[in-house]
């Protein structure tokens, strides 16, 4: 048995889709488990750029099986869009090789809606979704109200699942100045697209397993990256879905206890779409040259990502949450002209101030009074400074850290496509293993661009 799982350490972006196309050579099946039309993989294969939000990326390679499990939120109708564009490419996209889970919940076109009005509605105080509908889908989901892929085969049950829906949103879109939903219409529009996927509803739960029994090898496509997970991200500024290796088995249906390997993809600095903490964010001219030369602009909202240096107690963190088996370190070759690099090795609350007596014992433990000189009396409170080996899961906290970072020489030398480990300099190679030291896992995968051929494999994550 080998299944492996793919996720992303840091903030999405990875560079998942490159790593997961090439690995998929060795992958009899491809499944995607959590997230939807919110990802974007850019894959290019010789003069061929493929841009996906939905399938996944072993779709490309017409001898694998490419599955969509229960995890996902799935917009049928992007779906279709996608299989068209694929199928206008010469990539044929058919039920025996193409399989969505039964009980995969639809995003339906009010989701969008309410994501898009509670974002406008949030002014300064909102996430950055990328508007695709993706956590108001999941909240019907578990508020078990959602229309699934299975229920499109039965019309009776999407006309009476429909009202449910219909009732408990119109109130939430009256709240946000919204009509009412057409059901009527959405019906016939949901009969319409369920023809065109029926064919390729099935029990992956079964399938998979089956699948396992003759030791064919899985492997698990996550989307997003773990700083955007629902729990262990920055909270509120993360996605709806668990994005954590564990999600696999439960977007999907194959047991944990199934799945050996998991491969965590690091960015060799950090990047992130949308609003919330990032500690080592660079706002200056390096920002501006990891932006240009990563050429970081989010594949499916066109938003520039922003930039900044390595993170490892973030990927150190990650590591242990999805129990990262091995690392593909990715874009190495946006830092060669560098002079000099920092990676960050802890965070720092500088100076913080209080005027009232805090509740928290482990706070006011911290306090150093703040004294007006004339009469004695006491007029506050401050925390003198505070270090950080961990990032933190408090989002108030992680909010106000800076970085302690240390500086390496850069090796100012193109490290572009180079395809075999002592090609690398020397000092590209001190980098990767700080990397390797701080973060506590081996690197088994570089990739020095973004072609299939670009890339220096260590071991085999399989
Ligand atoms: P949502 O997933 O559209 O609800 O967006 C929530 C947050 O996740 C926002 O900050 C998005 O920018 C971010 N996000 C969602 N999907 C991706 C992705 O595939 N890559 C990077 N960021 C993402
Ligand atoms: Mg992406």
């Amino acid at each position: 048995m080998s299944n492996l799982i793919v996720i992303g350490t840091q903030w999405g972006d990875e560079g998942k889709g490159k790593i997961v196309d090439l690995l998929s050579s060795k992958a009899d099946t491809i499944v995607r488990f959590q997230g939807g039309h919110n990802a974007g993989h850019t894959l290019v294969v010789g003069d061929q750029v493929f841009k996906l939000s939905l399938l996944p990326s072993g779709v490309i390679r017409e001898d694998k099986i490419a599955v969509i499990g229960n995890g996902v939120v799935l917009d049928p109708w992007k779906l279709l869009e996608e299989i068209e564009q694929l199928n206008s490419r010469g990539i044929k996209i058919c039920s025996d090789r193409f399989l969505i889970s039964e009980n995969t919940p639809l995003i339906l076109p009010f989701h969008k809606d309410l994501d898009l009005l509670r974002e406008q509605k949030a002014g300064k105080e909102k996430i950055g979704t990328t508007g695709r509908g993706i956590g108001p889908a999941y909240e019907d989901k578990v508020g078990r109200r959602a229309l699934r892929t299975g229920d499109l085969k039965d019309p009776n049950q999407v006309k009476r699942k429909l009202n449910i829906i219909k009732e408990h949103h119109d109130i939430l879109r009256a709240g946000l100045g919204a009509t009412d939903i057409d059901e009527e219409q959405l019906f016939d529009e949901l009969m319409i697209v369920g023809k065109k996927i029926n064919t390729f509803i099935k029990p992956v739960w079964k399938i998979l397993n089956e699948q396992i029994k003759k030791n064919k090898n899985i492997l698990f496509e996550g989307a997003q990256g773990s700083m955007l997970d629902v729990d262990f991200g920055t909270y509120p500024f993360v996605t709806s879905s668990s994005t954590i290796a564990a999600a696999a088995a439960i977007g999907s249906g194959v047991a944990h206890n199934k799945i050996n390997s998991v491969l965590g993809i690091t960015k060799a600095y950090t990047t992130r779409v949308g609003e919330g903490p990032m500690p080592t964010e660079l706002t200056d001219s390096i920002g501006r040259y990891l932006s240009e030369e990563g050429n970081e602009k989010g594949t499916v909202t066109g938003r520039d990502r922003r930039c900044g240096w390595f993170d490892a107690p973030l990927v150190r963190r990650s590591c242990l949450l999805n129990g990262v088996t091995s690392l593909a370190l990715t874009k190495i070759d946006v830092l060669d002209k560098l002079e000099k690099i920092k990676i960050c090795v802890g965070y720092r609350i500088e100076k913080e101030e209080y005027t009232d007596f805090p509740v928290s014992t482990s706070l006011s433990n911290k306090l150093s009074p703040i004294y007006e000189e004339i009469d004695g009396w006491n007029v506050g409170y401050r925390i003198e400074k505070e270090e950080y080996t961990d990032f933190p899961v408090s989002t108030s906290l992680s909010n106000k850290l800076s970085p302690i970072y240390e500086e390496i020489d850069g090796w100012n030398t193109s490290t572009v496509g180079l395809e075999k480990i002592d090609q690398m300099p020397i000092k590209a190679r001190a980098y990767i293993q700080r990397i390797e030291e701080l973060s506590e896992t081996e690197v088994s995968i570089i990739s020095t661009g973004p072609e299939r051929n670009q890339t220096i494999l260590i071991n085999d994550p399989f």
